[in-house]
């Protein structure tokens, strides 16, 4: 028998306004993401500050609007002073987090202009491993105060006369993670996070900050971590941390396109967590979230131990370097389609990372050429049609079986009303392996709208990879949706992201 999901869609229907920065990204000092990646002077494509053009060209596909930096596990132990001044005197530096060798060559400045040439923001994060409150302030005084100060007019002799006015800062990194440089519990945490807080809006009120929520879910202090936290920096602090990552290890691909529904709980009981404390609080104001790591991040772990421990203090060494496959990229939509559902609550988040290091962008070693991974994708028509309302879809699925998570929906969806141009744009993916789905949406409330496309990213194998020589994932252009009496049908081939977009010509 044919298998039918339905959605309703109404434009009253409304999650929230999607914040854009739920499209950011990550680039840490580690592995070939800086160095060998975005950098590389020597390349025939570098330009006058040694970035390559097809890399950030690549980056301006994805349209990126804000990008977490400089870690990471790295920023625990890193001494912005390192980065910042003369090229030719910055020392070199033991990055302890990913046992490598930091030469300091891109810091604060070139990176600042080279995420402006990529059209993406900052989102900086803070060393609360090994320093304190006393450089937090230092180095917001270097990047956004005007002028006359000593760490203002330290960056102004640099060269730097504007402020950089970076807007939203983190707090640290996964501090409640003993491999964490600096690692604190949670009242040592809460207590400087808090402190921190105090201090660095008393210098520039305008900013807003991340305080860190737990590693991932499975950490043995989620979610009390978020609770103490919170009651400690509530009213200091704009946004919670959650970060996650998953994985196939197991090879058991129906399991794994299931879950994202990991990710959707992980949210809900975040949002729980910052909700009780508000309460405890009494307080009016609502704690929103900055997703700020999340991706597919298991084919390369076992290599990397290696090369830390046997190999260290290289520069530039290839870490990280998960080549994803086309049930990667279903993952990926899906993750997509979790954060839109939670619009309301989630403000920011990134794709960890961006170049080479779990990245959707890869270069290849020796200055050769870059290219696009299977993840790339969805994250590119997410964030290109993403943009507008995101609507509450009535959505109701067929079933089917997996071996850890029970019974899961072969059909997940996600809508977007772009209320400026009138265009409505579908996110579904079809997790069943095995069965094409036919999805009837109601529009009816969209009147006069007409089909525009349906774009889809399908393969016949799972373990599909790209590389530089050959795109084997890549959007196709199909002709499967058709528009009548409101109705929206389109057919959801198994395994199979698709954009479907509707609009008034
Ligand atoms: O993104 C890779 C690493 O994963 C980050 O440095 C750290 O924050 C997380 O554990």
């Amino acid at each position: 028998m044919k298998r039918e999901a339905k959605m309703t869609l109404d434009r009253e229907f409304q999650i929230a306004r999607i914040d854009p920065r739920i499209y950011g990204s990550f680039v840490e000092h580690l592995g070939r993401a800086v160095y060998d990646g975005i950098y590389q002077p020597d390349h025939e494509l570098a330009d006058e500050m040694g970035f390559r053009r097809d890399v950030t060209e690549l980056v301006r596909e994805l349209g990126i609007p804000i990008i977490r930096y400089p870690g990471g596990n790295f920023v625990s132990n890193f001494y912005w002073e390192d980065s910042v001044g003369p090229k030719a005197q910055r020392p070199r530096r033991l990055d302890l987090a990913w046992k490598s060798l930091e030469t300091n060559q891109v810091g604060l400045h070139e990176f600042q202009h080279w995420a402006g040439s990529a059209g993406a923001d900052i989102m900086m994060a803070l060393n609360l491993g090994t320093r304190g409150i006393q450089d937090a302030l230092n180095l917001l005084e270097y990047c956004n105060h005007p002028g006359g100060t000593k760490y203002s007019d330290l960056r102004i002799s640099h060269g730097q006369k504007e402020p950089y006015g970076f807007k939203t800062w983190c707090l640290g990194n996964e501090m409640d993670g003993p491999w964490q440089i600096g690692h604190k519990t949670m009242e040592e945490y809460g207590r400087l996070a808090e402190e921190t807080a105090k201090a660095m809006k008393l210098l520039d009120p305008s900013i807003e900050l991340v305080v860190c929520g737990s590693s991932h879910q499975g950490m043995p202090t989620f979610p009390i971590w978020e609770e103490h936290v919170l009651d400690h920096t509530y009213e200091e602090a704009d946004y919670l941390s959650l970060h996650s990552y998953y994985g196939n290890a197991s090879g058991d691909s129906n399991d794994f396109l299931a879950k994202s529904n990991d990710m959707d709980e992980f949210i809900r009981m975040v949002i729980a967590a910052c909700d009780y404390v508000k309460a405890k609080k009494r307080s009016r104001k609502t704690m929103y979230l900055s997703f700020d790591e999340w991706n597919v991040w298991y084919h390369s772990k076992v290599a990397d131990e290696e090369l830390t421990e046997k190999h260290p203090w290289q520069q530039a060494p290839p870490l990280l370097e998960d080549i994803y496959n086309f049930e990667d990229a279903l993952l990926t939509g899906l993750m997509l389609i979790v954060l839109l559902r939670n619009a309301d609550r989630v403000k920011v988040a990134c794709l960890a990372q961006l170049i080479n290091v779990i990245a959707p962008i890869m270069t290849e070693r020796n200055g050769g050429g870059a290219w696009r991974q299977t993840i790339f994708y969805p994250f590119m028509h997410a964030s290109r049609y993403g943009r507008g309302i995101s609507l509450m879809p009535v959505l109701h699925s067929p079933l089917h079986e997996t071996s850890k998570h029970g019974a899961v929906t072969d059909v997940e969806a996600a809508a977007v009303y772009n209320d400026e141009q009138e265009e409505l744009t579908i996110f579904a993916v079809n997790r069943n392996l095995e069965e094409e789905v036919t999805l009837r949406t109601d529009i009816r409330s969209f009147e006069g709208y007409k089909i525009k496309e349906h774009w889809v990213l399908e393969h016949e194998d799972l373990k599909a990879e790209n590389s530089l020589e050959c795109e084997k994932v890549r959007p196709i252009r199909v002709n499967r949706s058709r528009l009548e009496d409101g109705y929206v049908e389109s057919g959801l081939r198994a395994a199979s992201w698709n954009v479907i977009r509707v609009g008034k010509e």
